[in-house]
């Protein structure tokens, strides 16, 4: 690797899920000091095999988000680098959704969105490289069926995203989204429905996309690993999409 974030100091939430761990994982390879924040050590993927140092969150919670910035200010003095990578899918229509469960994806993917980068700012502001890099989805622009919620949370990830861009871009401090399509990690799995071969049923989500095939976590690591650097230093406000061209087709047409 090529030492891009070398010495950077970085804080990824759900750093034990797919995407997370993929982000941790380039994070460590280019040089930087990595926390990898989540609710348990093992994650969504079951495995404490993971790249960068665990610290418990939950980013629901204030007073846990509060201790978490506290632990790498006291380990290190300084952050440059956040990821608000913590999501949670939930497949409903809006009929079938209930007020806990909106109340919840809404406190998980909007509002830990929210506080982990509110309290996160006072040591972004002291950094010369600070960027925040939000998890929006394709479903915060377009829909796919029985996630209603879902896709109101990650319109509010991007609308969040250009916000706090705008806000702080003269701090010095760059907030881009990324917006993944399909992409092979614990939740696509969930995303499948019951019953159906998953091998079955990933051939036929390829089939769909015009490059034929889904994302890994490490093509979201490499876009992450990028806005974070000081390369994607003129970039901020931005939602970049990363979907293999999903988004791009005026229907999914087998052709
Ligand atoms: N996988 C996809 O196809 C896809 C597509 C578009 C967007 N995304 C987004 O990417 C992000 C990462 O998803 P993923 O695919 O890695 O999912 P994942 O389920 O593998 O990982 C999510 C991680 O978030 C953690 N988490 C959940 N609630 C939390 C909380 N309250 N506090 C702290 N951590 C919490 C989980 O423990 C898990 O480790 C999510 O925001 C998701 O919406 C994923």
């Amino acid at each position: 690797m090529t030492g891009m974030l070398e010495g950077r100091v970085a804080l990824v939430t759900g750093g034990r899920g797919g995407a997370g761990r993929a982000v941790c994982e380039r994070f460590v390879d280019e040089g930087a000091r990595v926390y990898a924040a989540d609710l348990t050590p093992h994650g969504s993927l079951g495995s404490t095999d993971s790249a960068g140092t665990f610290v418990q969150l939950d980013v629901t919670s204030e007073e846990s988000v509060r201790a978490a910035i506290d632990t790498v200010a006291a380990e290190q003095g300084a952050l440059d680098i956040l990821v608000n990578a913590a999501g949670i899918e939930l497949e409903l229509t809006i009929e079938d959704t209930t007020l806990d469960q909106w109340n919840h994806i809404m406190a998980v993917n909007v509002t830990g969105t929210f506080l982990t980068s509110k309290h996160a700012l006072p040591l972004l502001r002291a950094s010369e490289h600070a960027s925040i890099i939000n998890f929006g989805s394709y479903d915060g622009y377009i829909a796919d069926p029985q996630l209603a919620a879902y896709c109101a949370t990650k319109g509010a990830v991007h609308a969040l995203t250009r916000a706090m861009a705008c806000d702080h871009g003269k701090e010095g401090i760059r907030v881009n989204a990324i917006c993944p399509g399909y992409i092979d990690t614990p939740m696509l799995e969930q995303f499948f429905p019951d019953g159906v071969d998953p091998r079955a049923a990933r051939a036929e989500a390829e089939l769909v996309h015009p490059l034929r095939i889904i994302g890994t976590p490490r093509d979201m690591a490499n876009l992450v690993n990028w806005l974070a650097s000081d390369e994607a230093r003129y970039a901020t406000g931005q939602l970049w999409v990363l979907d293999g061209g999903l988004s791009a087709q005026i229907q999914q047409m087998r052709l």
